[in-house]
């Protein structure tokens, strides 16, 4: 429900209401690492959304042109997080020059997350992906004319970019690529894209990614840190040719349907991406021992049977296990009577790509 009037003095409307958005987190396939400022990429990234990896946000807002930006209050499944409220009160505070209202708005922030406690998978991108989504949407509710449907998702990844730089990605269903490339018309580093359908062989829609949860205690080296390590890393433009070099084949594979190409480049990404942080000044290492026995049982269960699955890792000790729909009445028992076990308490997600963000009914 919005209420609204426009005030005499500043011109500028007088309004509440309700707003909420569900949006999901993403998996990169190839890896966004190293940044310039204001979360401009030193290379093109390319990724899914997930289904069941979800931040739900709820900001009920007053525009009172007489009053300071405040944000009174910031819950995370109802409870008060004074160190997320600060980070997000800073990013609100960041975006007024493109939202001028926020100078006089007063928000409450509600924030569901549906990642299983401490699962050790980033939230940050679906968090921020859903507190644009909700901005862009009060912008529009206060009587900025509607934008079209691509240009308010643009906006709200543009500026979801600003919170996190993966965040930008969380936008969009199917195939999603950020980062300026000759290989893709209207690419940008300023925002995400969706890969056309003619793009994405149906193979790949609908793709599994079962979450193996080697360990969910917090990082010792943050991304930002990760990030930063790149500015003076002796690879650094080597890994900015390689990850072009695998957009493109990676490009070929999706629109070709091509697995094992899909397959050889992931798994390039994700152990190129640990071997970064191994190999910056001073190096770091966030995969575990059984991070890297998981990732034998799946190599040796590829050999063995001939199936598909193959793994990606974000930054951190977990594994995503990537495999085609059709293939997972054999992936889901492999995954039971050999992967499990080495995962923490037994625990592993069952996700796949999701249809992107969601705006459900504000009442909740
Ligand atoms: O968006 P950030 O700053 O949390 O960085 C994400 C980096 C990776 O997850 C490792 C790769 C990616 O492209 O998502």
């Amino acid at each position: 429900m919005t209420n609204q009037s426009i005030s005499q003095k500043t011109g500028l409307p007088k309004a509440s209401g309700r707003i909420c958005w569900q949006s999901p987190a993403n998996i990169a396939l190839v890896k966004y690492w190293g940044k310039y400022p204001l979360q401009i990429p030193m290379n093109p990234s390319l990724s899914f959304v997930l289904k069941e990896s979800v931040v739900k946000i709820c900001m009920d807002y007053l525009i009172d042109p007489g009053s300071p930006f405040q944000l009174v209050s910031f819950l995370l499944n109802g409870q008060v997080n004074a160190v997320f409220k600060s980070r997000i009160q800073k990013y609100l505070e960041s975006l007024v020059p493109f939202f001028p209202f926020l100078q006089h708005a007063q928000l409450h922030i509600d924030s569901e997350s549906s990642f299983p406690h401490s699962a050790g998978i980033a939230s940050s991108a679906a968090a921020f992906s859903a507190l644009a989504l909700c901005i862009c949407s009060i912008e529009e509710t206060i009587g900025r004319e509607a934008a079209d449907g691509d240009e308010f998702l643009r906006k709200a990844s543009f500026i979801s970019r600003l919170g996190s730089g993966s965040a930008c990605r969380s936008l969009y269903d199917g195939m999603v690529l950020w980062g300026k490339t000759d290989l893709q018309a209207g690419s940008s580093d300023d925002f995400a894209i969706r890969l056309g359908e003619s793009k994405v062989h149906r193979s790949f829609l609908n793709i599994k990614d079962s979450v193996l949860i080697v360990n969910s205690d917090r990082k010792k080296v943050s991304s930002s840190a990760g990030h930063a390590l790149m500015h003076h890393h002796p690879y650094r433009e080597q890994r900015k040719e390689q990850a072009s070099a695998n957009l493109k084949k990676l490009l070929n594979a999706l629109e070709k349907g091509d697995m094992s190409l899909f397959g050889k480049v992931i798994e390039n990404e994700a152990l190129s991406l640990h071997s970064l942080m191994m190999s910056s000044n001073p190096g770091y290492i966030l995969m575990h021992p059984n991070t890297i026995r998981l990732l034998e049982k799946i190599r040796d269960f590829r050999t063995e049977t001939g199936i598909q699955a193959y793994f990606t890792l974000d930054a951190g000790p977990n594994i995503h296990l990537l495999y085609s729909e059709a293939d997972a009445t054999h992936v889901i028992p492999f995954i039971k009577d050999e992967l499990a076990g080495l995962c923490q308490n037994g625990r592993w997600i069952d996700d796949g790509m999701g249809p992107g963000p969601q705006k459900p009914e504000a009442g909740g």
